[in-house]
């Protein structure tokens, strides 16, 4: 059964100012360790946290009908093939399909949340 859907865009610049400003504070806020290994330190790299921020927005819309969620409850990584998903730190029976697209000034996330069988 679909629970629920949810999208969400993150300006990469925001990220940039939260990063300089707050900086590791900010990711430590955000993401798991095991999320920030995840995350190589390329020329992609402001990208690529935007866009698993917005992963994770994604995914809480998707589940607001569900109860709260916070923002480190879930993982977001990468399978081999380099396909995102979500990993959830505790099971709430629920399964995410996540996709994930940035450009150099934006990024996006799509999330479909789903009960599990
Ligand atoms: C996977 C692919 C679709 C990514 O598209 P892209 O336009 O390069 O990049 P986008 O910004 O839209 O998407 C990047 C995100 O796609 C996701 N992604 C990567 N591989 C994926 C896969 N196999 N399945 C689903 N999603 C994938 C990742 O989340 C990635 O972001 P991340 O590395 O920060 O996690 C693309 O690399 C691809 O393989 N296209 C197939 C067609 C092709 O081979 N074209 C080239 C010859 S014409």
């Amino acid at each position: 059964m679909v629970l629920g859907v949810g999208i969400d865009i993150v300006k990469v610049d925001k990220i940039k100012v939260s990063l300089e400003k707050w900086k590791d504070s900010f990711l430590e806020r955000v993401f798991n360790p095991e999320e920030l290994e995840n995350i190589s330190k390329n020329k992609l790299y402001y990208q690529r946290i935007a866009a698993r921020f917005a992963a994770k927005e994604a995914i809480i819309k998707a589940l607001s009908k569900s109860g709260p969620l916070a923002l480190k409850d879930m993982l977001i990584l990468n399978k081999e093939n380099g396909a995102p998903f979500c990993k959830f730190k505790n099971n709430i029976g629920v399964d995410i399909f996540l996709s994930i697209t940035h450009i150099e000034d934006y990024a996006v996330a799509c999330a479909v949340a789903q009960k599990k069988m």
